[in-house]
């Protein structure tokens, strides 16, 4: 070889290594394995003005970097994505729909729930944890590497996770006034959840249940703006903590927006038939506390304002939510409510998306979402800017979160969940929840003297019932579900040395006992499973109090979502308790009934005298309730009733 070609080739060379160089540096090309060919500039940094890094220096992308600013990371992640990988962020998809793992990666899904009872085999902390981690490995793979966001109904504890501390459903923290405990009680079930690699739960319900026929009255803390509103802050502040990326942060969602517990007739996923003054007046009010408390997340309702579905009312979820009341999180439709939007699929996705929902609770089939949303947002008919929105709106969440740097489980706490501490904090919630209605001759507390107590009715030795819908499944289920002490149990393990307690659902022999505790109430249901048209005692219920009050003083318990319509009971009994549905935790009932603490509980809401004067609400012009809102003997009070 000449001197002179020698000389070329290494010229040849040189060049083709300097271009090498300044590709591997060159700004806006990621290091990572399938970095893109997309070079974008590198956005200048917002305080300085100049570009934000050396570009002699190999480095992370910019959305990588902690260190940087939220609204810095997302807008530098958005200039990266393609359509696709921005659209499979607003898919929020039941975890049994995905059959193959891969396709997390493969269309970039942004969320990931389990529906109610959707759960791993074992039903175990650990397995949650691994089932979480591998969806979220899958989705670490992606090209951007872009975390889910998982989500569960962490409606009462961490309640579809078998052990773990199921607390009072909210009407009965309601009844405790005490939104301290509230906020304690959402730390809890936040501790709970994050052990298992969960960050994000559809909770609080700041539903404003106005007619008690509705099946999900339980999950409201009460009938008044009053009582939900007092409670929404503390239970947001509980989930999210002060620091939504510090260990035991999860997610909160305030749900379902808005009026879901104001329908006509109390029907599930109803019509609100209500001037716009009332829907402020009444149904907004809570949602203002949770917005101040930082929430980031709102899950939009089934239900009807004046005939228009929720999911496609940009009036109430753009304009009022999030311009007018500052909403800055992201919007999620509820399972599968947009196919009920009139119209075809593609008018359902546009018109909710359009409307102002940013993530699709799917559930099933995500690629026809996916392939639907593309369609609208080509043809022009869903706006890019609108999409951008939605996906930085998540992308804040995730990055708040501290997902992109710790997005697998930290499993340290799983040995706290159902621990004796946390049940405690249940305890003191079912205590606090407990109603008196009547005591009559101060029956309670239960004396000494009383050396034979019998037990008896339907939901007197049943944790399923105490639970009550939302518990290991859906709709909650009678039995043995999950560990935890009945209301029996409780009143065993308290009873005074030398006294005897039996349990029997109906008593055959009546004879030989001092004291009758009969609870009674409902099963368990959720949703619109638990409509009720006549709210009436059953015959069984009914035939325990009757049997077991006619032959000895007696005291009923109530283990019920909302009231019942109790008059005839309520004159057999010498003493009647609301319970609510208290959770897995008995032995609190039993320590109020022994006097170890006194009844603190006040009704959230109005007790109807006959179902025909549903709606019943504080308030109300001619409002004659059986028992009104805020009513709750104590021992230290008089004790004989309204
Ligand atoms: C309920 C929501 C729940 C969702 C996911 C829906 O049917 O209305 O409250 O968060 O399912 O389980
Ligand atoms: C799911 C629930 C969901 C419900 C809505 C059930 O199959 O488990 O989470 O709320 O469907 O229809």
């Amino acid at each position: 070889m000449s001197r002179k070609v020698r000389a070329r080739w290494l010229l040849i060379i040189m060049a083709a290594g300097g271009l090498l160089l300044a590709a591997c540096t060159w700004p806006g090309l990621e290091p990572s394995p399938a970095a893109t060919l997309t070079s974008q500039p590198r956005p200048t940094s917002p305080v300085s003005g100049t570009p934000a890094a050396s570009p002699f220096r190999p480095e992370l992308p910019l959305y990588r970097d902690p260190a940087q600013p939220v609204e810095v990371r997302v807008a530098d992640l958005l200039s990266r994505m393609t359509l696709d990988e921005k659209i499979g962020q607003m898919a929020l998809v039941e975890r049994s729909a995905i059959s193959d793992p891969r396709d997390i990666a493969t269309f970039g899904l942004g969320g990931i729930l389990s529906g109610g009872g959707s759960v791993p085999t074992p039903n175990t902390p650990s397995a949650w944890a691994d089932m979480v981690d591998g969806f979220q490995r899958a989705a670490l793979s992606s090209r951007l590497g872009i975390p889910i966001l998982y989500g569960v109904d962490a409606v009462h504890g961490h309640n579809n996770v078998v052990g773990a501390t199921i607390f009072p459903h909210n009407i009965g923290l309601g009844a405790t006034r005490n939104p301290a405990l509230v906020q304690k009680v959402a730390q809890i079930t936040a501790r709970e959840v994050y052990a298992t690699g969960i960050r994000w739960t559809f909770s609080p319900c700041l539903c404003v249940g106005r007619d008690e026929r509705w099946g999900r009255t339980y999950e409201c803390f009460g009938e008044d703006p009053e009582v939900v509103s007092m409670m929404a802050g503390p239970a947001v502040r509980g989930y999210q903590g002060p620091d939504l990326s510090a260990p035991n942060a999860i997610l909160a969602t305030a749900k379902h927006w808005v009026a879901d517990g104001g329908t006509q007739g109390g029907v599930d996923r109803g019509d609100a038939v209500l001037s716009e003054e009332e829907l402020r007046r009444v149904h907004i009010p809570p949602y203002v506390e949770a917005i101040r408390a930082g929430v980031g997340s709102v899950m939009a309702s089934f239900s009807s304002w004046n005939g228009t579905k929720m999911h496609g009312n940009p009036y109430l979820l753009t304009t009022v939510l999030k311009e007018e009341l500052g909403f800055r999180g992201f919007l999620v439709s509820d399972w599968g409510a947009i196919d009920q939007l009139p119209g075809d699929y593609a008018s359902d996705v546009r018109t909710a998306i359009n409307a102002g929902i940013d993530m699709v609770m799917v559930p099933y089939d995500y690629q026809q979402f996916l392939q639907t949303l593309r369609a609208e947002v080509q043809a022009g008919r869903i706006r890019q800017e609108r999409i951008d929105d939605a996906v930085s709106r998540i992308l804040i969440q995730k990055f708040a979160l501290g997902l992109f740097e710790r997005p697998l489980a930290d499993r340290s706490g799983i040995g706290d969940i159902g621990s004796p501490a946390h049940r405690e904090v249940a305890r003191q919630a079912v205590r606090e929840s407990l109603v008196l209605l009547k005591n009559e001759g101060n029956i309670l507390p239960i004396s000494p003297n009383r050396k034979n107590i019998l037990v008896a009715g339907s939901n007197g030795d049943d944790i399923g019932s105490q639970c009550g819908g939302w518990t290991i499944t859906w709709q909650g289920e009678r039995g043995d579900i999950t560990p935890g002490t009945t209301i029996y149990q409780g009143i065993k393990n308290l009873a005074p040395p030398g006294t005897q307690v039996t349990y029997a659902r109906q008593p055959v022999s009546l004879s030989g006992y001092d004291l009758g505790i009969v609870v009674i109430g409902e099963r368990p249901y959720a949703e619109w499973y638990g409509d009720d048209a006549d709210l009436e005692i059953s015959p069984e219920d009914a035939a325990a109090v009757q049997q077991v009050c006619d032959a000895m003083p007696c005291v009923v318990i109530l283990i019920s979502g909302r009231p019942m319509i109790i008059n005839t009971q309520l004159a057999q009994a010498d003493a009647l308790i609301a319970a609510w549905l208290p959770g897995t935790e008995g032995d609190g009932v039993a320590e109020v009934l022994f006097g170890r603490y006194d009844f603190t509980g006040k009704l959230p809401v109005s007790w109807p005298r006959s179902i025909d004067q549903l709606p019943l609400n504080v308030g109300d012009a001619g409002y004659d309730p059986l028992f009104p809102y805020g009513f709750g003997l104590s021992y230290s009070s008089s004790s004989t009733g309204p």
